[in-house]
Formats: structure tokens, C-alpha cells, sequence
């Protein structure tokens, strides 16, 4: 794998004069930070040795190397999951290929379902901690020393202090923020309402199809990592709303301005 990372890397570093050590993963309908970039660098995953292809509606597909404010940062526009049917190395290869770049802190963002009742749609949730309901893990299989540990520490997967951080921010900007552990299933299915309830008794507030694999990798590499979900819908034993893909889409949307601003804000300061 080492060898396909380099390959890839190298590949990027002769397409790109400048690379940056601020990485962003976009998750479902928060592309638009793209929107808030200059200077911007599309290079298609197509393009890209040892790329997988990202397959989703919704999902475009590319690196963009650009600034966001005054700093430089490479977005990742579409991501790979697991229930797509790639396998955990897939998935997180990308993220090991940025920390070959050079990259030492990561951005996530993605769609999830609220379980906590304070909750509201188009809620933005800072990303505390997770629970991984994966069936697999990324790190599975012969360890790689020069990756990182064999048994990684997951006590500071999402780093305090730019939580804090985004936190001063959110008050600053007086943006309705939530906090919460964060949930990674395989899906495709959205939850039944028992399913929503056990992952609420068990610690969650949100439970969503990403994210989880891809700071698992982050953090075995020794990344600073910085989550945010956005409440898409709302799960429990006596709700039984069923989410569409639209939906999700939809309330995505609304919830931006509050997700554009954070990572902004954050990106700049960090
Ligand atoms: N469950 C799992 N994944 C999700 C959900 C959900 O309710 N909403 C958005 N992604």
C-alpha cells in the first residue's frame, strides 16, 4: 500500500506548486465551500493514480487545491463509502495520501441522523467523539510502523482544542451549535426506530454512513481532526418520519451557512 500512496502523492505534488497541510472531506450537500474558494485546482479522482471513483448522486468527484480565506486547502469533493461497496482501504486511501502530501489536520463534514431530543433539523452538531459500528476496521491486517502504532489511542479523535475553538467561534457569530458523539454505521439502510433508540442509550446523538473510517485513519497517522454533522433528520422509537435522499439533501442546505461559517472561521485561525 505504502508504495500506491507514494505513487499517488508524487502524482499530486507534480500537478500542484503548493501544497497545503489543511485538508477538507465534504460531506453530503455541503460541497458549496467550493464556492467560497479561490485560486481553485480541480484534478478529477478519474485522473488520479490509485483513485477510487466516486459512484453517489451528489458526489462530484475531485480534489480541489485553493485557498479558503488565507489559507490553503485541499477539498475533497465526494467521498467513498464503505456501503458503496469499497473496501476500508479504499475508503480512507485518500486520507492516507494526504498525510503523504504533508497534511496534518483534517476537516470532516457529513449528513447524520439526530437521536438526541434537543435536536432539530438543520441542526449543526460539533463532533465530540464517535462510536464505530463498522464492521471492520480500516487498520485490519499487517500494520504498517511507518503509517502509525499498531494500537492507536482514540481518547482525543476529535481534537479539544479546535473544538473549543469552533466553539468561540459559534458564540462570536451567535450560531446555534450542538455537541454530540457521533455514530458510523455501514447503512445503506436508514435506522428503524429501535435501532435509533439503541444507538441513542448506547451514547450517541447522530448516526450517519461516513466519517468514522476515514478519522480512524487520521488519527493512526498522527492528523489533528475536526468534525462536524449536519441533522438531516430526526430518529427515535416514536418517530417514524422516514428520511428520502432529497430530504437529507434538503436540510443539508439549510444548515450551511452555520457549517460554511465554522470551517471558515476555523480553517483561518487554526
Ligand atoms: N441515519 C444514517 N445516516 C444518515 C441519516 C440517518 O438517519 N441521515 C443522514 N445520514
Amino acid at each position: 500500500m505504502i508504495e500506491k500512496i507514494k505513487q499517488t502523492a508524487d502524482y499530486l505534488r507534480s500537478q500542484v506548486a503548493d501544497i497545503p497541510t489543511t485538508a477538507i472531506i465534504l460531506g453530503t450537500g455541503l460541497g458549496s465551500i467550493v464556492d467560497y474558494m479561490d485560486d481553485k485546482q480541480y484534478i478529477p479522482y478519474s485522473q488520479i493514480p490509485n483513485f477510487p471513483v466516486s459512484t453517489v448522486e451528489g458526489h462530484s468527484g475531485n480534489l480541489i487545491f485553493g485557498r479558503l480565506g488565507n489559507k490553503r486547502v485541499i477539498a475533497m469533493q465526494g467521498r467513498f463509502h464503505y456501503y458503496e461497496g469499497y473496501d476500508m482501504k479504499q475508503v480512507t486511501f485518500p486520507v492516507r495520501v494526504m498525510k503523504e502530501l504533508g497534511v496534518d489536520t483534517l476537516f470532516v463534514s457529513n449528513a447524520a441522523g439526530g437521536m438526541n431530543k434537543e435536536f432539530r433539523v438543520g441542526d449543526v452538531m460539533i463532533i465530540t467523539d464517535h462510536i464505530n459500528l463498522f464492521p471492520e476496521s480500516p487498520l485490519r491486517g499487517k500494520n504498517d510502523n511507518s503509517l502509525g502504532p499498531r494500537f492507536p489511542a482514540m481518547t482525543e479523535a476529535y481534537n479539544k482544542e479546535l473544538v473549543k475553538l469552533a466553539d468561540q467561534i459559534a458564540d462570536e457569530q451567535g450560531l446555534r451549535i450542538m455537541h454530540g458523539v457521533y455514530v458510523g454505521v455501514t447503512g445503506p439502510t436508514f435506522e428503524t426506530p429501535a435501532e435509533y433508540e439503541y444507538f441513542r442509550i448506547i451514547g450517541g446523538d447522530a448516526v450517519g454512513m461516513s466519517t468514522v473510517p476515514e478519522v480512524i485513519v487520521a488519527n493512526h497517522a498522527g492528523m489533528r481532526v475536526f468534525g462536524l454533522s449536519v441533522i438531516t433528520d430526526l430518529g427515535g422509537k416514536d418517530i417514524t418520519q422516514v428520511p428520502s435522499h432529497e430530504e437529507v439533501q434538503q436540510a443539508a442546505v439549510v444548515a450551511q451557512p452555520t457549517t460554511l461559517a465554522i470551517i471558515k472561521e476555523l480553517v483561518n485561525r487554526c
